[in-house]
């Protein structure tokens, strides 16, 4: 398995180019299967996950074709299957939301259950819960959601947690039932409001994405479409966590600031410098990192996608800083490997301590998921001496040419193939 080697200590310098929503993308990919007519999408990232979501989609039978690097089109002009595979499924969980859009083309669908994750047990309770509610016939057996439904009919759905990718699921299934849907206490993340855009562009009618309550009013067909997707904001705010943790002064371009809102003040509490502009947000820190109290919410609230990076930059921080993770509870495994790298942690349920500052050093580590590895690349960045982080496979998940992007801000890092390992390792 490939590797990244950090050797850290230098302060990152320059200009970063944001790509596009990975979590956007994965929404809006599913709901090509919402129409037999193409649908071209811009500013895609490259990412394993955008992979597996392709890869899902031409089982189901849709056609793609990348028109250059970033630019996609993607048509499913007719469903061969209706059935997503445990093995998709178990390797993102994000399969699961070809259920709502495979359901109301096509009146069934069979979709394997995600089962548990690294950072925590995700059930997809409410996505079922809300499906239900919209007219279709819903078995669990085997492993297996299995949805029927002639037409579904829209209805008032009230969701218990304003869960992601429930919202997402549930309201790819409306804009094509019949009648009016309400979905209260939904979710408001900016993914979301791209996903209701790109639908809305596909000639669904939607009110009220990016609020609390989404209204629906269900349309016989859908058309194809052309969307531009959102920068990702998890790739912004690692960036910008970069640039603080090394002391260093980097712009990162190509972002929406409004979608970093909590993300800026939490960084600017830490006396980081953060100054949006119209070229983008740039990051300056030259003196010491003061401590932050910060608790994970549902957007607009400080994203649990940085919490693991936070974590990082407060251990560099004077004093001691609180974290409290109320989205999943599982997710601080990256506390274990950063106190292997000299870090205070004491994690005591859901809230993690962090007594800063700690001089870090280099050591094999590994993640067990995609922004905790985020978290122990930037420790990398601030360790003496050499970083090795294993399992980079969760990195090509959701971050685009991470190691290039760093390298060009001055940061010593490669990434070493599994085959040149083996070959360094017969030459010693
Ligand atoms: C999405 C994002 C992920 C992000 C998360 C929270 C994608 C592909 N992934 O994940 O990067 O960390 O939002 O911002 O967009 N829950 C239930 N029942 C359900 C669904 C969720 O209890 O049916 C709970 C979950 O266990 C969790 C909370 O709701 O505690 C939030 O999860 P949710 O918003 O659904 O996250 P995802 O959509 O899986």
């Amino acid at each position: 398995m490939d590797r990244m080697v950090i050797r850290g200590g230098v302060a990152l310098r320059g200009t970063v180019e944001v790509s596009g929503s990975k979590n956007a993308t994965l929404a809006i990919l599913c709901a090509a299967l919402l129409t037999d007519e193409p649908l071209i999408l811009r500013n895609v990232p490259r990412l394993r996950d955008v992979d597996t979501a392709l890869a899902l989609l031409s089982r189901l039978g849709a056609r793609y074709s990348w028109l250059s690097d970033h630019d996609l089109e993607l048509q499913a002009a007719q469903l061969h299957s209706h059935e997503a595979p445990y093995d998709l499924v178990k390797t993102m969980r994000a399969s699961f939301l070809v259920l709502g859009p495979m359901l109301a083309r096509a009146g069934r669908a069979r979709v394997s259950t995600p089962g548990g994750c690294a950072i925590g047990a995700r059930p997809v309770n409410l996505h079922i819960a809300g499906i239900r509610a919209l007219g279709a016939r819903i078995q669990m057996r085997h492993g297996y959601v299995d949805a029927h439904a002639a037409r579904l009919n829209g209805a008032r759905i009230w969701l218990d947690t304003p869960s992601v990718g429930a919202t997402e699921n549930i309201l790819m299934a409306a804009v094509r039932a019949r009648g009016s849907t309400q979905i209260e206490n939904a979710a408001r993340e900016p993914e979301i409001q791209d996903l209701a855009a790109a639908l809305s562009a596909m000639g669904a009618q939607i009110r009220g994405a990016g609020t609390h309550v989404i209204e629906v009013e269900g349309v016989e067909r859908l058309h194809g479409a052309e969307h531009r997707v959102i920068p990702d904001r998890v790739e912004a705010g690692s960036m910008m966590a970069a640039a603080a943790i090394t002391g260093g002064d980097v712009t990162v371009r190509g972002v929406v600031a409004e979608h970093l809102e909590a993300v800026i003040a939490k960084l600017a509490d830490t006396g980081t410098e953060v100054i949006s502009g119209p070229d983008g947000i740039r990051v300056k820190r030259q003196g010491e990192l003061r401590p932050v109290e910060l608790r994970t919410l549902p957007y607009p609230g400080f994203p649990t996608d940085l919490q693991a990076q936070m974590m990082a930059l407060l251990t560099q921080a004077r004093g001691t800083s609180v974290i409290n993770e109320t989205i999943f509870e599982n997710r601080f495994m990256h506390a274990l490997e950063l106190t292997r790298m000299g870090a205070d942690i004491i994690i005591k349920g859901s809230t993690a301590i962090v007594r800063g500052p700690t001089n870090l050093s280099g050591a094999p580590v590994m993640a067990t998921d995609l922004r905790a590895s985020m978290g122990l690349i930037l420790a990398g960045l601030v360790a003496d001496a050499t970083t090795e982080l294993d399992r980079v496979y969760h990195l090509d998940r959701g971050y685009e040419a991470l190691d290039r992007k760093l390298a060009a801000l001055g940061a010593r890092i490669e990434r070493v193939r599994a085959g040149e390992r083996a070959a360094e390792a017969e030459l010693s």
